[in-house]
C-alpha cells in the first residue's frame, strides 16, 4: 500500500499527535482549536476537536458560575465525567485513522494535565500542550461579551447577568489555574505558550516536522480586525475562446474590469486605508491591478499563478475531450486529485499555496488577485469547504470577494463589477464553454 502523505508531502502513517489546550476561559482556546484543525483538514491531515464543554452540556446544560467552583463535588464529577467522555471519543477516532485530535478544554491544572499525558502516552499518542495565556482585561471582556454571552450556556438569559457569571466562573478557575511550568517542574512537555495573542511565545521540545508547522501556524495567528480580498484576473483573450491556462492579454472588457477595480476596491473596503495587493506573475493579473492606488504596495507571487495545466495548457475544455477522453473522464471523477500530464492538480495546488495562507494569516488587510483554481483553493481554506466540493465552486470573472474571519468562521461579501465577461465554469460531464455557474453554493 502507498504511504499515506498529506498535504504538506510528509508521511502520517503511524503518526498521532493530541494538541491538548490550555487556559482560563474567554482566552481564544475553541478559536485557536478551530483554525489549526481548518488548516489540517485544508491540508489533507485528519484532524479533529473534541471541545469538552459540548460534553458537559449533555449533563449540565446551564450551569452557574459555582458549578465550576473545585468544592463544588456535584460539579466536579460531571466535568470529570465530560472530560472522560471526550477522551475517550478522541481515542476510538484515532484508531479510525485521525492524526491530530485537537482536546479542547482549559485543562488549567497540572493534576489534569498528568491525566491526560498518562493516557495519550499508553496508547503512543504525541502530546502538545498549547496554552493561551492573556492578561488584558479588556480584551478578556471583549471575548465575554463577542462570543460567551451568545453561548447555549447562557441561552435566553441576559446578556449583563451571563458576562457577570462568566467573569465569576474564571474567577473560580483562577482559583486553581497554574500555566503550564510555572512551577519548573513540567519542563519535559511539549509545549507551546502563547502570550497576550502572540506578544510574546514559549516554545519547548516540539519534536518532528507536523508539529513545528502546527507550532509555527499558531505563532502566526492574530485577531486584529481585517479582511482578504479575492478577485480573479479580468477577462483574458484565451477566456474568449474558451482555453485554459497560457499567458494571455485582458480582453477589452478585462480591461475595463482593471479599471473599475479601484472603485469595487473603494466601496468594499469603505475607506481609504490601503491594501498591500498580491497578484501571480502572468499578465492577466498584473495587468488587473495596473489602475489601483499607487500607494498600495504591490507583491508577485510564482505560488499564485494558475493550476498548470501541463500538456494540455492552451487547449479547450473540448480539444481535451477530443485528444485525451480518458484524463477527461478521470478529473471528472476525481477533480481535486487528478493531475494534468506534465502539470497540477488542485492537491499539488494546495500545497504551493501553503506558504500563501501562512503569510495571509500573519497579515492585515491584503488583496489577492489570482486565477480560478487558485482562488478555489484559497475560499477552501477561509471557508471549510471539502475536496468534493472545492474544485467546482463558482468563481465568476469581474466580481471582488471581501472575506472577513471572524471569531467562529468567516463572512463572505461579493461585489460584482456589472461588466459582462465569458463564464469558465464547466460543470461535471460537460465540455461546455460558457456554463451559468450554478446559483447554489456559488461565491
Ligand atoms: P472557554 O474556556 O470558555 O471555552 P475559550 O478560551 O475557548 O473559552 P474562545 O471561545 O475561543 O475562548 O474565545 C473566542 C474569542 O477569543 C474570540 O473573540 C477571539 O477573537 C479571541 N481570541 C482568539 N485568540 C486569542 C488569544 N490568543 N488570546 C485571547 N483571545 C483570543
Ligand atoms: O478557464 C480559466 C482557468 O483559469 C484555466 O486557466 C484553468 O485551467 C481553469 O480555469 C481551472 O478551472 P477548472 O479546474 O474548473 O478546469
Amino acid at each position: 500500500m502507498a504511504p499515506k502523505t498529506n498535504g504538506i508531502g510528509i508521511q502520517v502513517e503511524d503518526m498521532r499527535i493530541c494538541v491538548v489546550m490550555v487556559g482560563l476561559p474567554a482566552r481564544g482556546k475553541s478559536y485557536i482549536a478551530q483554525k489549526a484543525q481548518r488548516y489540517l483538514k485544508w491540508l489533507s491531515i485528519p484532524a479533529k476537536t473534541f471541545n469538552v464543554g459540548n460534553y458537559r452540556r449533555n449533563d449540565a446544560p446551564q450551569p452557574s458560575a459555582d458549578f465550576f467552583d473545585t468544592n463544588n463535588a456535584e460539579g466536579e464529577r460531571k466535568r470529570r465525567a465530560a472530560a472522560e467522555a471526550a477522551v475517550a471519543d478522541m481515542l476510538q477516532w484515532f484508531k479510525g485513522g485521525g492524526v491530530v485530535g485537537i482536546l479542547d478544554a482549559t485543562n488549567s491544572t497540572k493534576e489534569r494535565r498528568k491525566w491526560v499525558i498518562d493516557i495519550l502516552e499508553k496508547k503512543a499518542i504525541d502530546v502538545i500542550f498549547v496554552e493561551s495565556k492573556c492578561d488584558d482585561e479588556d480584551l478578556i471582556m471583549a471575548n465575554i461579551r463577542d462570543v460567551k454571552t451568545t453561548s447555549p450556556d447562557y441561552k435566553g438569559q441576559d446578556p449583563e447577568k451571563a458576562a457577570q457569571d462568566f467573569r465569576d466562573r474564571i474567577r473560580n478557575y483562577e482559583k486553581v489555574y497554574k500555566s503550564i511550568n510555572a512551577d519548573g517542574d513540567e519542563d519535559d512537555l511539549t509545549y507551546l505558550k502563547i502570550m497576550n495573542v502572540g506578544k510574546q511565545v514559549i516554545i519547548n521540545r516540539i519534536r518532528d516536522y507536523l508539529q513545528s508547522r502546527i507550532v509555527y501556524y499558531l505563532m502566526n495567528l492574530h485577531i486584529r480586525p481585517r479582511s482578504v480580498w479575492l478577485s480573479r484576473h479580468g477577462e483574458s483573450m484565451l477566456n474568449l475562446e474558451g482555453r485554459i491556462g497560457g499567458d494571455a492579454d485582458l480582453s477589452p472588457r478585462g480591461k475595463e474590469y482593471a479599471r473599475k477595480l479601484p472603485e469595487l476596491v473603494l466601496e468594499s473596503v469603505g475607506s481609504d486605508r490601503p491594501l498591500t495587493v498580491w497578484t501571480s506573475t502572468l499578465k492577466r493579473t498584473i495587468a488587473t491591478a495596473r489602475h489601483l492606488p499607487q500607494h498600495y504596495n504591490q507583491l508577485q507571487w510564482k505560488a499564485l499563478d494558475e493550476l498548470d495545466a501541463g500538456v494540455c495548457d492552451g487547449m479547450t475544455y473540448q480539444e481535451i475531450a477530443d485528444m485525451y477522453p480518458e484524463d477527461f473522464q478521470a478529473r471528472d471523477e476525481d477533480k481535486y486529485n487528478y493531475r494534468y500530464r506534465g502539470g497540477e492538480s488542485y492537491r499539488d495546488v494546495v500545497i504551493r499555496l501553503e506558504p500563501i495562507i501562512m503569510e495571509l494569516e500573519r497579515s492585515e488587510d491584503i488583496l489577492i488577485i489570482s486565477h480560478q483554481a487558485v482562488i478555489r483553493c484559497i475560499y477552501a481554506y477561509f471557508m471549510q469547504k471539502t475536496q468534493e466540493e472545492s474544485p467546482w465552486v463558482p468563481v465568476p470573472l469581474h466580481t471582488l470577494m471581501k472575506l472577513t474571519p471572524r471569531a467562529y468562521g468567516t463572512e463572505v461579501q461579493t461585489y460584482k463589477a456589472n461588466i459582462k465577461a465569458v463564464s469558465t465554469w464547466r460543470g461535471k460531464g460537460s465540455t461546455a464553454k460558457h456554463e451559468d455557474p450554478s446559483p447554489e453554493g456559488g461565491v
